[in-house]
C-alpha cells in the first residue's frame, strides 16, 4: 500500500534535512510543506507575523489534495510542522489508513541550541516557546529523539515503515484463511496468527503460508507477542476466532502487547451487546475496538465480502483503506464497506443481515416443498427457480438452484440430507433483539422456529403416525402463484428486517443509514438480490419501504396469490409458516381496528391493567367492573 509519510516537528527539529534524506533512502518524491503556502501567506510570513489557523486551514488542504494525488501512484514524504492534532486530521482527511506520521521530538533546550549553532537560521527563544506550547503530541506517530543519529533515524523510520506488517489477522479457520490471503492478493503486508496447540493445531500459520503463493510476503506466528511486535503502530489486528467467551479471552491475551490506540477489529458474529461491553472496556485501556459484520462466506472473504464495521469513526479511518480494499464492489464499483454507526451497529446489522438470510432461506425450502407437492423432481425444481433469476434474482436463489441440479450416483444428493436444521445463534439473537425492542419480526421468529421445530426429528416421525394428512394431489395453485407468492414475502422480509434496524438506530441513537446498509448488501454477502438494489433507492426517500408507492402496487398485485398459495398449502396440510406469516403481518399491520380491543378488556378484567377508550384523546386510563 502507498503511504503518505508527513514529517513534523517544531521548527528547527531537522524536519527538512530528515525528510529529504528519508525519501531518498526510500526512492520517495519529496516535498516541502512550506513550499505550498499561498503568496499571501508568505507575505504575512515575511512580515513578521504568525500565521493564524485561518491562514493555515487552506494550505493545509493543498497538502492534503497534493498526499492524495500522490497516494494514487506512489507513496510520498512530506514535510510540515502541523503541531496541532486539527492540523493533521485536515492533512490526513479521506487517507488516514494511508498516512503515516513522524514526530521529530526533543526538548526546548536541545532544539533552540541547534537553532542558535545554525548560520542561516534566527529564531527568537519566544517563537519556539510558543509553538512548545501549541504542540500537540500526536498518539499515532512513529515517535523519533532528535538525538539519535541521522542513519539511526532513517533506519528506525524504515523498519517502522517497511519491515513490519500493516495489518494482522488473529485466527486461521476458514473465514480467517480466506481473508489473510484477500488481503495479500490487494498487496498488503499482514502477520498471521494461529494459536498452539500441542498435537491438535501445529504450525498453522507456517503450513497456510508455504501452501499459497500470494503469501510468500505475510509473516507467520504461533507466538502472541513476535506476532504483535510485527505490527506497525497503531496496530491493527481482525479477529477471526470463534465469537462468545473465546473473543474475550483472546482479548485478555493480547492486551499486555498492545500500545495506546491500537485497534482490534472484530470480524466474527458477535452479540452487539457483547461488542458494546467490549468496546468500554478496551476504552478504558487506550484500545480502539471495531465491532464488524462479515457476510460472504468461505468465498465472499476470498473474493470480496460485505463488511459492517462500527465502533469509533477514527479508528475505522485508519482501517477502512484495507477493509474496503477487500471487500466487494457495488454495481457502482463502490466498496460494499462502510463506517455503519457506532458501538455494536455493525454486529447488529449483521446479526439482522442474517435474520433476514434465515427466512430468504426458509421461504426458498418452502416453495421448492410445495413445486414438489405440484409434482416436479429436483431437476424440475431447479429449472423452475432458474426461471425465476430473471424476476426475483439473489445469491440465494442461484445457490439453491444449483442444490437441486447436484446428484450423487443416480440421486439428488439434497434428497440424502437429513431434515434436521442447524444454527449458530444469530437468528435466536434477532428474534430476541426483536422482542426486547418491541418490534414484531414475525418472519425472522418462524423462520427460527421452523428450525427448531425440523430438529425434533423423533417426535416428528412418532406424531407423523398418529394424525393423519391429507394427500395433497388437490393442490390447486398455478407455478406462477408461487412465485408471486415468495416475491410477496420477500418485501415483507426485508420490510422487517430493516424496519428492526431502524427501530434499534431511534433507540439506541445510532443513526444508521439505511440505504447505505442496503448498498453495501448488494454484493459479497449472502442476502445479495436485486430486490436490495432497488432498496438501496428506496431508502434515500423513507425508512419504511411499505411506504413506497412502487412496492405498494407490487405487493397489492401479489398479495391475492400469496393468500392463494398460502390457503391451498394449509388445505393440503403443507407447512409453510414464513409464506403464512408473510400473508398474516401484512393483515395485522394494515388493519384499521384490530382485536387488541378484546386482549386490553381481559387484561383490565383479571389485572385492573386498565385500558384507553376511543372517545377519549387525552391518554386516560380507564377501569371498568366487568361482572
Ligand atoms: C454470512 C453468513 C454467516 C454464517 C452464519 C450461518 O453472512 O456469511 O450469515 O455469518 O453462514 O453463521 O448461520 P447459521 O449457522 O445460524 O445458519
Amino acid at each position: 500500500m502507498n503511504q503518505a509519510i508527513f514529517i513534523m516537528g517544531v521548527s528547527g527539529s531537522g524536519k527538512s534535512t530528515l525528510g529529504k534524506s528519508l525519501a531518498k533512502e526510500l526512492t520517495f518524491p519529496f516535498f516541502d510543506g512550506d513550499d505550498f503556502h499561498p503568496e499571501i501567506n508568505v507575505a504575512k510570513m515575511s512580515s513578521g507575523k504568525a500565521l493564524d489557523d485561518d491562514d493555515r486551514q487552506g494550505w493545509l488542504e493543498t497538502l492534503n489534495e497534493l498526499a492524495k494525488k500522490q497516494l494514487k501512484t506512489n507513496s510520498c514524504v512530506i514535510v510540515c510542522s502541523a503541531l496541532k492534532q486539527k492540523y493533521r486530521d485536515i492533512l490526513s482527511q479521506n487517507i488516514s489508513g494511508e498516512t503515516k506520521w513522524v514526530h521529530l521530538s526533543g526538548t526546548f533546550e536541545q532544539i533552540y541550541e541547534r537553532i542558535t549553532n545554525r548560520s542561516d537560521h534566527f529564531m527568537p527563544s519566544e517563537l519556539l516557546k510558543s509553538q512548545f506550547d501549541i504542540l500537540e503530541k500526536p498518539k499515532r506517530a512513529i515517535q523519533i529523539d532528535i538525538c539519535l543519529r541521522p542513519e539511526q533515524i532513517i533506519k528506525k523510520i524504515k523498519n517502522e515503515l517497511m519491515i513490519t506488517s500493516e495489518f494482522g489477522l488473529f485466527g486461521l479457520g476458514v473465514m480467517g484463511k480466506s481473508l489473510c490471503r484477500n488481503l495479500a492478493n490487494n498487496g498488503f503486508k499482514i502477520s498471521m496468527f494461529n494459536r498452539h496447540v500441542d498435537d491438535f493445531e501445529v504450525d498453522i500459520a507456517k503450513n497456510f503460508k508455504a501452501q499459497y503463493p500470494e503469501l510468500s510476503e505475510a509473516k507467520a506466528f504461533d507466538d502472541i507477542s513476535r506476532f504483535v511486535n510485527s505490527l506497525q503502530q497503531p496496530r491493527r489486528i481482525m479477529l477471526m476466532v470463534n465469537a462468545g467467551k473465546t473473543i474475550d479471552y483472546v482479548i485478555e491475551d493480547l492486551l499486555p502487547h498492545l500500545s495506546k490506540n491500537d485497534i482490534i477489529i472484530d470480524g466474527g458474529n458477535s452479540n452487539y451487546k457483547k461488542t458494546k461491553e467490549r468496546y468500554d472496556y478496551l476504552k478504558t485501556k487506550g484500545i480502539h475496538f471495531i465491532g464488524s459484520g462479515v457476510s460472504g462466506g468461505e468465498e465472499g472473504a476470498l473474493k470480496g465480502p460485505s463488511i459492517m464495521p462500527s465502533g469509533d469513526k477514527d479508528a475505522y479511518d485508519n482501517a477502512a483503506s484495507f477493509l474496503e480494499t477487500i471487500s466487494a464492489k457495488d454495481k457502482n464499483g463502490l466498496p460494499c464497506c462502510t463506517y455503519v454507526g457506532p458501538e455494536g451497529s455493525g454486529q447488529f446489522i449483521k446479526m439482522v443481515h442474517n435474520g433476514i438470510e434465515y427466512v430468504e432461506m426458509q421461504l426458498l425450502a418452502e416453495v421448492s416443498t410445495i413445486l414438489e407437492a405440484l409434482g416436479q423432481y429436483p431437476d424440475d425444481i431447479a429449472n423452475t427457480l432458474e426461471t425465476w433469476q430473471d424476476s426475483a434474482n439473489s445469491y440465494l436463489i442461484e445457490i439453491t438452484t444449483a442444490i437441486f441440479r447436484k446428484k450423487e450416483g443416480n440421486d439428488w444428493l439434497v434428497k440424502k440430507i437429513l431434515d434436521k436444521a442447524g444454527n449458530k445463534g444469530t437468528g435466536n439473537w434477532t428474534t430476541i433483539a426483536s422482542a426486547e425492542l418491541g418490534v414484531p419480526s414475525t418472519l425472522i421468529s418462524s423462520a427460527l422456529f421452523s428450525r427448531y421445530i425440523s430438529f425434533y426429528k423423533d417426535e416428528r416421525l412418532q406424531l407423523n403416525k398418529s394424525f393423519e394428512t391429507i394427500n395433497n394431489s388437490e393442490l390447486d395453485i398455478e407455478i406462477d402463484e408461487v412465485l408471486k407468492a415468495y416475491q410477496f414475502a420477500r418485501i415483507i422480509n426485508h420490510y422487517q428486517g430493516f424496519k428492526l434496524i431502524a427501530e434499534a438506530s431511534n433507540k439506541f441513537e445510532w443513526n444508521l443509514n439505511l440505504s447505505e446498509i442496503a448498498r453495501i448488501w448488494t454484493n459479497g454477502c449472502i442476502i445479495r438480490s436485486t430486490l436490495m438494489e432497488e432498496l438501496v433507492e428506496v431508502f434515500k426517500n423513507t425508512t419504511n419501504i411499505l411506504t413506497n408507492q412502487q412496492l405498494i402496487d407490487v405487493v397489492s398485485q401479489y398479495r391475492p396469490a400469496a393468500k392463494k398459495v398460502v390457503s391451498q398449502c394449509v388445505l393440503n396440510d403443507i407447512t409453510v409458516p414464513a409464506l403464512g406469516e408473510a400473508i398474516q403481518f401484512l393483515n395485522g399491520i394494515t388493519t384499521k381496528y384490530a382485536s387488541a380491543n378484546v386482549i386490553q378488556a381481559q387484561r383490565d378484567y383479571f389485572g385492573a391493567h386498565t385500558y384507553q377508550r376511543l372517545d377519549d384523546n387525552s391518554g386516560k386510563s380507564y377501569h371498568s367492573n366487568w361482572e
